[in-house]
């Protein structure tokens, strides 16, 4: 008997079947296949950018207090603690009351709920602000998101009033409904953060040199043009103005946006997918949505190359 041996770009290979996904996958793409989505997002985000308009304009600097920019930190997660947190406590003095009748007791769940209402108010208008700069799938999962928090804040308004009005047993059960709901909703905000990436440092995780590498001869540099180098795995741009060469890391920390593509102006690039500005000499955030700061090298030349070393990584 003759055997064959079958070429390599033959072989037979045994196909793997595709595994379900995990239940919490399979939760997130029902909701991306939601395409229906597009038809609420795509206008409200079109109006969303145009009311902040461009860097350097005065609503820009709303978005970028809404988006977190002063305090180099997502503003949204921060507030999304108040409601969570004020609903948990409201249940829980509910479920006293049902037992007891306390009017002590129910006013501290009146409180709570009032509480956890502004809170996510706050919430709303944040996480609308980081939402329109989403797109595809993420836009999708993020409106749904926040279709479910809004019904959820007028189910607790609506509880508010009927606690107000005499009708404190409806009031419960309908907050009590709205809490569910709210954990749900918690989680798909979950997974925009944990599994999508949304609101992130695009850049947590680039290690880098603690010694000067070599990235590029310094006579390939040209005058005020960014230019992209590989500094040990990280990507940096560099700008040569007069005798300083300034080198920022190349991945914009909002959502990994190539700042070498985008434009220099005034002492800071900004980013071709949303307008980030990042200040060259230092990585700072000028405008957002950006809330991290650029990573940072220390420049030298010698022996005609440019060396670069990060400065600000642990
Ligand atoms: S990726 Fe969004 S501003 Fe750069």
């Amino acid at each position: 008997m003759s055997s064959e041996v079958m070429p390599a770009n033959q072989q037979s290979w045994t196909e793997t079947p595709p595994q379900n996904p995990p239940l919490r996958h399979a939760i997130s793409q029902v909701v991306e296949r939601q395409t229906w989505l597009d038809k609420l997002a795509a206008p409200l985000q079109s109006w969303l950018l145009k009311l902040y308009g461009q860097p350097g304009e005065p609503n820009r600097k709303i978005k970028d207090m809404l988006n977190g920019t002063w305090l180099g930190h997502a503003l949204h997660p921060v507030l999304t603690d108040i409601p969570l947190g004020a609903w948990s406590s409201a249940i829980a003095l509910d479920l006293v009351w049902l037992t007891n009748e306390d009017e002590g007791v129910a006013q501290g769940s009146d409180i709570s709920l009032a509480l956890g209402i502004l809170g996510a108010a706050g919430a709303a208008v944040t996480g609308l602000t980081d939402w329109s700069d989403l797109d595809g799938t993420d836009r999708r999962v993020g409106i749904f998101h926040g279709l479910l928090n809004s019904s959820i804040l007028l189910t607790n308004i609506a509880s508010l009033i009927l606690r107000l009005t005499g009708k404190r047993r409806a009031g419960v059960y309908l907050s009590s409904a709205g809490y569910a709901v709210s954990l749900f909703s918690a989680y798909l905000g979950g997974e925009l953060v944990f599994a999508k990436g949304i609101g992130v440092n695009h850049v947590a995780w680039e290690g880098g040199s603690d010694d000067f590498v070599a990235v590029l001869p310094a006579n390939d540099l040209v005058e005020g043009k960014l230019t992209r180098v590989d500094a040990a795995g990280i990507p940096a741009v560099l700008l040569k103005q007069g005798n300083s060469i300034y080198a920022i890391g190349a991945t914009c920390t909002h959502m990994a946006g190539p700042l070498d593509e985008g434009t220099y102006q005034n002492g800071t690039v900004t980013c071709p997918w949303h307008g980030s500005c990042f200040r060259m000499s230092d990585g700072a955030v000028m405008n957002g949505p950006a809330t991290y700061a650029a990573p940072t090298f220390a420049v030298r030349v010698r022996n005609g190359q440019v060396e670069l070393r990060r400065l600000d990584h642990a």
